[in-house]
C-alpha cells in the first residue's frame, strides 16, 4: 500500500486495480490516508505555493431538462422552485464579483432549453468586452460541438462537465434521460479540441458506485489529462429517488482528491461546496488533501436557496462572496491565503 503511495508521489501512474487497492487502504487505514494527503499537499505546494485560487460562481438557471437520479434540480422534482437570471442580473453579479477581486466567473446552470447559443453568446461577449482580463468558465451541461465552438469564440475559456462515472451501466442508471457515457466523453473531447481548459469529475458514494468504480474514474481522469477536476461527496436530496441514501464518505472523498492531485500535479482542483456541506472542516480538509481552488457564490442572494442540487448547501458567510474576508481568515488558520490572480492552467 505504502509502495503505491510512494510510486504516485514520484509521478508514476497507477492502473485502476492498483488505485482501487489504494483507495480501499486509505478508507480503512488512517495512516495510509495521512501519507497520501501528505504527498498530495506537498505536490500542490510545489505547483501553487500556499495560494488558493477563487472563482466567482454565478448560478444562471435552475431549470433543467435532465432527470439525474441524485440531483434536486431534476426535471421530475415538481417541488423545486425554478428561476432563471436575466442577462442584466448576470452582469450585475459579475460587476460585484469584479469589484471584490474575482478574475474568474463561472456561469453554471441546469440544461435550460431557453439558453440558446444566441443568448449565451450575447452574455459572454458582453462579459468579455467589459472584463477583458477575466477567465470565463461555463458549466452548462451537454451541448453540440458547434455550440461549444460559438461560445468559445464569444470569449469563454474553460468548461466544467463532470463525467460523473466511468462505468457506463452505472452512468445509465443514474441518468435515465441522458445520451450515455460515450456521448458525455465525446462532449469532453470536443471541448478539449476546441481549446477550452476542461474540467471533469464525479461524486463519491452515490448509490451503486463501488470503490473500483472510483478507481476507474481516477484512471480515466488521468488518461484524459484534463485541466480541472471536481470531486465531492454525494449528498442526498429528499425530493429525489436517492433521498434516503447515505451521504458519501469524507475519508474516501479526501483520498480521491489526494490521488487526483498526485495523478495530475498541475490540475486546478476545487475544495468543493459539497465537501464543505458534509463537514464543517471539509473546505480546509480538501485543501489539506491537495485541492487549490474554492468557488464562492456570486449569485443574487434571493436565488441562492433555489439552486439546490442537494440540501443545506453551504452557502452563507464564507461561502458567499461577501464572506471573502472570512474565507481568507479561514485559510490563514492553516497557513494558506487567497491567490487573487486569474489562475490559469500552467503546462
Ligand atoms: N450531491 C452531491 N453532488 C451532486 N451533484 C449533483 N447532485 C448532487 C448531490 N445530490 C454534482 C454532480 C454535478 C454537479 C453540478 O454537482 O456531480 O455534476
Amino acid at each position: 500500500m505504502l509502495e503505491f503511495v510512494e510510486r504516485l508521489s514520484r509521478g508514476e501512474k497507477l492502473n485502476a486495480p492498483e488505485l482501487g487497492q489504494l483507495l480501499k487502504g486509505a478508507a480503512h487505514d488512517s495512516n495510509v490516508l495521512k501519507l497520501l494527503r501528505h504527498y498530495a499537499v506537498r505536490t500542490a505546494q510545489e505547483q501553487f505555493g500556499l495560494g488558493v485560487y477563487i472563482r466567482g460562481l454565478i448560478e444562471v438557471s435552475s431549470y433543467c431538462r435532465c432527470d439525474c437520479m441524485y440531483c434536486g434540480l431534476r426535471r421530475s422534482n415538481r417541488t423545486a422552485e425554478r428561476y432563471r437570471l436575466t442577462a442584466d442580473e448576470i452582469m450585475l453579479s459579475a460587476e460585484e464579483g469584479y469589484k471584490l477581486g474575482f478574475r474568474t466567473f463561472v456561469l453554471q446552470g441546469g440544461e435550460d432549453g431557453t439558453h440558446t447559443d444566441e443568448w449565451l453568446v450575447s452574455v459572454i461577449s458582453k462579459l468579455r468586452t467589459l472584463y477583458p482580463d477575466v477567465a470565463i468558465t461555463l458549466s452548462l451541461g451537454e451541448r453540440s460541438e458547434e455550440s461549444y465552438r460559438r461560445l468559445k469564440e464569444a470569449g469563454a475559456n474553460r468548461y466544467l462537465l463532470r463525467h460523473e462515472t466511468a462505468n457506463s451501466e452505472l452512468y445509465n442508471s443514474l441518468h435515465p434521460s441522458s445520451r450515455g457515457l460515450e456521448h458525455r466523453l465525446d462532449c469532453l473531447r470536443s471541448l478539449k479540441k476546441l481549446g477550452y481548459q476542461v474540467g471533469m469529475g464525479m461524486m463519491i458514494g452515490v448509490r451503486g458506485q463501488t470503490i473500483d468504480d472510483i478507481a476507474k474514474d481516477l484512471e480515466l481522469i488521468a488518461k484524459m489529462d484534463c485541466q480541472m477536476v471536481g470531486i465531492g461527496p454525494f449528498l442526498p436530496h429528499k425530493a429525489t429517488p436517492l433521498g434516503e441514501e447515505p451521504a458519501g464518505s469524507l475519508e474516501l472523498t479526501l483520498a480521491a482528491v489526494a490521488i487526483a492531485r498526485l495523478l495530475l500535479p498541475h490540475a486546478l482542483i476545487p475544495s468543493t461546496t459539497a465537501l464543505a456541506t458534509l463537514s464543517p472542516t471539509g473546505r480546509l480538509e480538501g485543501i489539506l488533501s491537495g485541492a487549490n481552488v474554492v468557488m464562492p457564490n456570486l449569485s443574487p442572494s434571493d436565488v441562492r436557496a433555489k439552486y439546490a442540487i442537494y440540501e443545506n448547501k453551504a452557502s452563507w458567510g464564507k461561502e458567499a462572496a461577501e464572506g471573502l474576508e472570512a474565507l481568507e481568515k479561514e485559510l490563514n488558520t492553516i497557513g494558506y491565503h487567497i491567490d487573487w490572480s486569474r489562475g490559469d492552467y500552467i503546462y
